[in-house]
């Protein structure tokens, strides 16, 4: 691991003075190299890109300022964490990781990957996955675990996620779990959260010797209800929470005036949780499918602000005030100095011939998409999510999820949400989640490559 002392970024402490992960010589190095201008807009804003080892420093540098021109201080910090930032520098480094070998020996090194952009990748045939049994973690959802609902192909299982250009550090548990000791992380949002959150979960608990070290803490197994669930690690003082906030914004009541309750959602108010976390170690928040329901998507006398209902806003508007709502709470909330705060992107869904209610199925895919001319377009929320990601004074890491899931057609539970008998064709399919093991494993890896880069020993 000793290339990963001179990798990680310095930003334990989340200081917005951004400088990039180079050793000291590297620096005085590059320093000696460039001017200083050139120097200052390169550490800040040079992104988990597209560098390969072979790029010449010059081309690299010219590009970055070129992409760069526009890019005014204020959205800096964004850059660092978009999963865009501090990468080029690798270029002018002489760190490479071959794309051979590195999982197979056992070796993460991980310096490689602040060459390439961790999110833009190909999904392989990996022997070694997954990161934990079919049917083995008992905190998996029911209606995520495909392989106890009889799903009978296997393939899907065996996908590892693999950026081009560059080798991630194979999840390694032991490894998380020590570096997460003492620690604190918490997810919010909506049930692709969940699907993350309960990944992780097992992921870790698999490198656990003693599996009964690890508990939720009210002892429940059923984690769909509003609320709070805190899984926690003994043997690590550590736990991973899941807070159930759909919008990340208020739900809320209303009595209208033939004095009949509503339900409208106060776009000016960041959802209460049961329990306080915006002091905790990691954040990992996100919000996305429940804008597209129908009630949301027509936006019809739902969202409010203050007393004041609309009686018609487009869902982008609204969708865009509810983020700044949440940007501005976790700016005046969350000390960046303690906490280190993600964005998970949204997660693609794959219905073929209606929606979830109208008879969508994805059931008897099993080979992910091969060609990107089927994948859609950029999903608008995560364009918004970007601008108020650049314009927050917090540093926000998105996990820029979007593409890397919208190859996996053949993730889903479809009817494999249910058990047998109940899961034969006809029923609602679910082409939205994600079966366990499956997708979010990756995210959880691609997590904890993040998290290793800017962990201190
Ligand atoms: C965060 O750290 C910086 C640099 O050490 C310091 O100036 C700043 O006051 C700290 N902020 C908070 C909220 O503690
Ligand atoms: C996220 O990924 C998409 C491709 O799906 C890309 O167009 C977009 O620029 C990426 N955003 C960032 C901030 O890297």
């Amino acid at each position: 691991m000793a290339s990963l002392k001179n990798l990680y970024f310095t930003l334990s402490h989340f200081s917005r003075t951004l400088s990039c992960p180079l050793s000291r010589s590297r620096t005085q190095a590059i320093t000696a190299l460039l001017l200083t201008t050139a120097l200052f807009f390169f550490y800040f804003t040079s992104p988990f890109s597209d560098a390969s080892p072979t790029t010449t420093i010059a081309s690299t540098l010219a590009s970055r300022l070129l992409s760069l021109s526009s890019v005014s201080s204020s959205t800096t910090h964004f850059a660092l964490f978009s999963g865009r930032s501090c990468a080029d520098s690798t270029g002018l480094s002489s760190v490479t990781t071959s794309d051979t070998n590195s999982r197979k020996t056992g070796d993460h090194e991980t310096g490689d990957i602040t060459s390439c952009d961790i999110f833009d990748g190909d999904w392989v045939v990996d022997d070694s996955n997954p990161l934990y049994q079919p049917g083995s973690c008992p905190f998996v959802d029911g209606s995520f675990d495909c392989f106890k609902n009889g799903r009978p192909d296997s393939d899907y299982l065996r996908l590892r996620w693999k950026p081009h250009g560059c080798q991630i550090p194979r999840f390694d548990g032991m490894k998380m779990l020590k570096m997460l000791r003492g620690k604190r992380l918490v997810f919010v949002g909506d049930s692709l959260n969940r699907n993350m959150w309960e990944s992780l979960v097992c992921a870790l608990r698999e490198s656990l010797p003693d599996k009964r070290k690890v508990f939720e803490v009210s002892g429940r197994r059923e984690f769909r209800t509003q609320g709070f669930y805190s899984f926690r690690f003994k043997d690590y003082k550590f736990s991973i929470d899941f807070i159930k906030s759909p919008f990340l914004v208020q739900e809320w009541r209303i009595l209208d005036k033939a004095g009949t309750r509503r339900e409208t959602l106060r776009l000016d108010m960041i959802q209460g949780s049961p329990t306080k976390y915006h002091d905790a170690d990691i954040i990992i928040f996100n919000t996305g499918h429940w804008w597209t329901h129908q009630k949301t998507y027509k936006g019809n006398n739902y969202f409010q602000e203050g007393n004041y209902v609309y009686p018609r806003l487009e869902v982008a508007e609204a969708y865009t005030r509810a983020l700044r709502t949440w940007a501005q709470w976790v700016d005046a909330n969350i000390n960046a100095n303690r906490t280190r705060v993600f964005f998970q992107g949204y997660s693609a869904s794959h219905f073929r011939g209606g929606q979830w209610n109208s008879g969508g199925n994805c059931d008897g895919e099993t080979e992910p998409i091969k060609n990107d001319a089927y994948l859609v377009p950029y999903p608008w929320m995560m364009s918004v999510l970007e601008s108020v990601i650049a314009e927050m004074k917090t540093p926000v890491f998105y996990l820029n999820i979007t593409k890397m899931t919208d190859y996996r057609k053949d993730g889903h539970p479809s009817i494999f949400r249910l058990p047998k008998p109940q899961n034969s064709a006809g029923t609602i399919q679910d082409c939205s989640h994600w079966c366990l093991p499956g997708v979010p494993d990756s995210w959880n890896e691609l997590l904890y490559a993040t998290l290793l880069l800017s962990h201190h020993e």
